[in-house]
């Protein structure tokens, strides 16, 4: 059988790009940011001078992407230059269109410089006040820009495939220090800054300088400014975090300098300097994200045991596999995401096990089967590659691209023989597409020409895989031996309804196997359990699950109370909603409680209270889940 994916739904075009820019006439390749941060207005307020090359014969004009920003002049080596402002485009903001003086030859290198603000309104920054923090004492500044929200802090063609080189100067308090995805996080390099024009409240001030030589995607540009502490975990890793937070982080990820060598040794040469984490508030709606350098991470990873510290492994993957071979758009987003699934396994087999890896797997199956139950089996969302023309990425953003991708990979493995005959392979594929972007088309492609001498790969199904529905084309299959324990004290809850039962049971499990215990009981053959209270009442007394550490397990254990009507659950479902705004949690924590008869009112009033905590994509998609 032959593949019929076309070319035409696989190739970049604009509409698939989420951007208003042109890079293909006028493309930026460096940009040099000269930031203050303001935390009275909460503005971010200087310029950015972005190196343009020109690309095409006569064009005369430069486009950029903004979202919310306010800009108040455009300029070429001193030389004003005539600008606007498009229309407002839901998601994707305003282009800013510069026209040039003239028209320059091909190959040009163009400076200019746009000095703007940015807007209480822009979706990139969260602000968080002292009271947000962990010291109480200082504010506290992160962007987060993935997918497309770097335009709503700087000026940018916010589109993966103008992949940029940075510098920056960050001016900031003299209390605080800023960091940013790049080289150079450390020491201020001029420590009182007495220019009153950018100071007007009187605060002291200082600068720090970062560099980035690395071109990377617009999503990947990052800051965070506040009281921050660092401190080292080897030669190349450490960890950020507010003072009070750094030595508990630093002992949760401790294993970073092993898991970038393990990421080395299947991906190749580490080309970023520096890999460090940086330990966010409660509020990052995400687990962690990629920033090159500075991987930001939630502290609900904090568990105090290192049970979640594979998070980091996911990031760190990412330094290959997504920052340095970039999907083209965000189409196939799979290709970052599916990709950093299909590795980050690789290197729980190396520094934990294969049965790990292998519970990994089935764990996320699980999840994935829910979201295709969500959506429905036919929705758009359920493809590998989805239509996302006039689509807000963040609406479209689920589990599918990570674990469907990752079942393409696995099988693709198979396919030609298993781990040992694929190995070759991720490292040619990352040599080949290292510091560009590429669609699910040119995967295809370059896979079957690396194993053209492979009979098997003519049976792939290559267009069920990228654009059918709902759960992969193909079942495979897991080692099961940590599971196995987990299915048979499932089944003995089941069947002697927990008599006989103690904590020993899973006194040496791992907490991936009680993540997978407390999943089955959600399932339809552990009804018995899911429908009696008294049961899970008599489960937590066993076991501890109300006040345990694990924020996974805390999470897993509220959902099953809530739709078993256990009513004594709801200050411990509160309480982790509003502690921390990982949407993760957030989002299903709200619509379950939303979805049961006791809790719909406390789910809408406990977000009207506390909504001003969270970061603006988690408010805006809990007020969504609960019909606001
Ligand atoms: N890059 C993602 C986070 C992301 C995706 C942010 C899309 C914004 C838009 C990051 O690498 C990620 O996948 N994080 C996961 C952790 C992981 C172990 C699957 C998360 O946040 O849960
Ligand atoms: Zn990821």
């Amino acid at each position: 059988m032959s593949s019929v994916t076309s070319a035409s739904t696989m190739i970049k075009s604009a509409s698939d790009l989420a951007t208003l820019s042109t890079p293909d006439s006028i493309r930026q390749k460096h940009y040099f940011l000269n930031l203050t941060a303001d935390f009275e207005k909460k503005i971010l307020v200087g310029s950015t001078t972005i190196t343009f090359v020109v690309l095409k014969e006569n064009a005369s004009v430069v486009t950029v992407d903004t979202n919310q920003l306010n800009i108040k002049g455009v300029s070429m080596n001193g030389s004003m230059l005539q600008w606007k402002l498009g229309d407002f485009v839901e998601p994707f903001g305003k282009a800013l269109s510069i026209t040039l003086p003239k028209v320059y030859p091909v190959n040009s290198e163009l400076e200019i410089k746009i000095e703007y603000e940015t807007t209480k309104k822009s979706g990139a920054l969260q602000w968080l006040p002292p009271a947000q923090t962990d010291g109480k004492v200082h504010p506290f500044l992160f962007s987060q820009c993935q997918a497309i929200h770097a335009r709503s802090m700087m000026p940018c063609q916010d589109t993966c495939g103008a992949k940029c080189t940075y510098e920056a100067n960050i001016t900031v308090p003299k209390a605080l220090t800023a960091i940013m995805s790049a080289r150079g996080n450390g020491n201020p390099s001029q420590p009182v800054i007495t220019d009153d024009t950018n100071n007007d409240s009187g605060v002291d001030m200082h600068t720090f300088s970062f560099h980035q030589p690395v071109a990377c995607a617009t999503y990947l540009v990052a800051l965070a400014v506040g009281d921050l502490k660092f401190k080292s975990t080897g030669e190349r890793t450490g960890v950020w975090a507010e003072t009070n937070v750094v030595d508990k982080a630093a002992y949760e990820f401790d294993g970073m300098e092993a898991m970038v060598d393990a990421g080395e040794s299947i991906c190749g040469p580490y080309v970023w300097g520096r890999y460090d984490v940086l330990c966010m508030p409660p509020s990052f709606p995400y687990g962690g994200m990629e920033n090159p350098c500075l991987t930001f991470v939630t502290p609900t990873l904090l568990a105090g045991d290192r049970s979640l510290a594979d998070v980091v492994i996911h990031e760190i993957t990412h330094s290959w596999t997504g920052n340095l071979v970039t999907n083209s758009s965000w189409k196939h987003f799979w290709l970052n995401e599916g990709w950093t699934m299909f590795i980050q396994r690789k290197i729980v087999s190396k520094i934990h096990n294969h049965q790990t890896a292998e519970l990994d797997a089935s764990l996320r199956l699980k999840s994935l089967k829910d979201t295709v139950k969500m959506f429905g089996p036919k929705h758009n969302f359920t493809r590998l590659c989805p239509d996302l023309e006039n689509v807000d990425p963040d609406d479209a953003f689920s589990i599918i691209p990570y674990e469907k991708g990752f079942h393409l990979l696995r099988y693709l493995e198979d396919v030609v023989g298993g781990a040992a005959n694929f190995a070759p392979f991720v490292k040619a594929y990352i040599k080949e597409y290292a510091h560009k972007t590429l669609n699910s088309h040119e995967f295809k492609n370059f896979y079957l020409s690396f194993f053209t001498d492979v009979p098997n790969t003519a049976q792939i199904n290559w267009d069920e895989w990228f654009r059918g529905t709902g759960m992969p084309p193909v079942d495979n299959k897991f080692d099961d031996s940590l599971a196995q324990d987990v299915v048979k004290l499932k089944n003995t809850w089941l069947k002697t309804r927990g008599e006989n039962c103690s904590s020993n049971d899973i006194k040496n499990w791992i907490a991936m196997q009680t993540m997978y215990f407390l999943d089955l009981l959600q399932g339809d053959d552990a009804k018995v359990i899911n429908k009696s209270p008294e049961l899970l009442g008599k489960m937590d007394v066993v076991y501890g699950f109300t006040q345990s550490g694990n924020s996974e397990i805390r999470f897993r254990w509220q959902v099953l109370c809530l739709r078993a009507g256990v009513r004594e659950i709801i200050p411990h479902v509160v309480k982790l909603a509003t502690e921390q705004g990982r949407m993760k949690f957030t989002r299903p924590l709200y619509r379950e409680l939303f979805k049961t008869e006791f809790g719909k009112e406390i789910a809408i009033e406990t977000f009207k209270l506390n909504y001003k905590l969270y970061h603006p994509i988690c408010a805006k998609m809990v007020a969504r889940d609960l019909g606001l």
